[in-house]
């Protein structure tokens, strides 16, 4: 909670189909600490804004990512920022607008497997191509590079004999979704 005493309100902005999204409005929905107010996306068909509009979420389409201006307003009140599978680098001046106060979730063990060309089966492919033992999800804080901000927390997943970058990506994805609900809350209490 806020000082008045209401929830932090959390940005998402996905690109994708919204797992990671959904997670949050499931955990966040009936919190006093957090709630999802506000859901933004670069791709109008993004299946992110369908869960956000069930949830009765606020959603934005962005004409430009590119553009700091749009994307500050699209914000707008948030508090917190998270990306979960947005495919866009977020514009300097909106960086520092919420520094500190915006995260990534990464499929794979930062610093490791990560940076540009580095998303989607590239990740788990890349991962498993290595020979790893291990792998897992990494949320960090978001500076003007891909992946590259600090880290805040990871769970790991072991890699079994006979994963595929599928079914490797399929656990990873469970993880992202107990590690990113766990993580907002912590900082949110932490504005709070
Ligand atoms: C997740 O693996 C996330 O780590 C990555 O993109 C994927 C998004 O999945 N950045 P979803 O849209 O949350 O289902």
């Amino acid at each position: 909670m806020t000082p008045t005493g209401q929830p932090v309100r959390v940005a998402v902005l996905a690109s994708g189909g919204g797992t990671n999204l959904q997670a949050l409005l499931d955990t966040l929905a009936a919190s006093p600490i957090a709630r999802v107010t506000r859901v933004i996306s670069n791709r109008a068909n993004a299946g992110a804004l369908n869960r956000a509009r069930r949830a009765g979420v606020a959603t934005t389409v962005l004409r430009d990512p590119a553009d700091a201006a749009e994307l500050q307003a699209a914000l707008g009140d948030a508090q917190l920022v998270v990306l979960a599978g947005y495919m866009k680098l977020i514009p300097a001046a909106v960086v520092s607008r919420f520094h500190g106060r915006m995260i990534n979730i990464h499929p794979a063990l930062l610093p490791d497997f990560g940076g540009p060309g580095m998303y989607g089966q590239h990740v788990h492919a890349a991962v498993l191509a290595s020979g790893a033992r291990e792998s897992g999800a990494t949320v960090h804080l978001v500076d003007e590079a891909f992946d590259r901000g600090a880290i805040i927390a990871q769970e790991r997943v072991r890699i079994e004999t006979g994963d595929t970058p599928e079914s490797l990506a399929a656990r990873v994805l469970e993880a992202e979704h107990r590690l990113l609900p766990r993580v907002v809350l912590q900082l949110a209490k932490e504005l709070s």
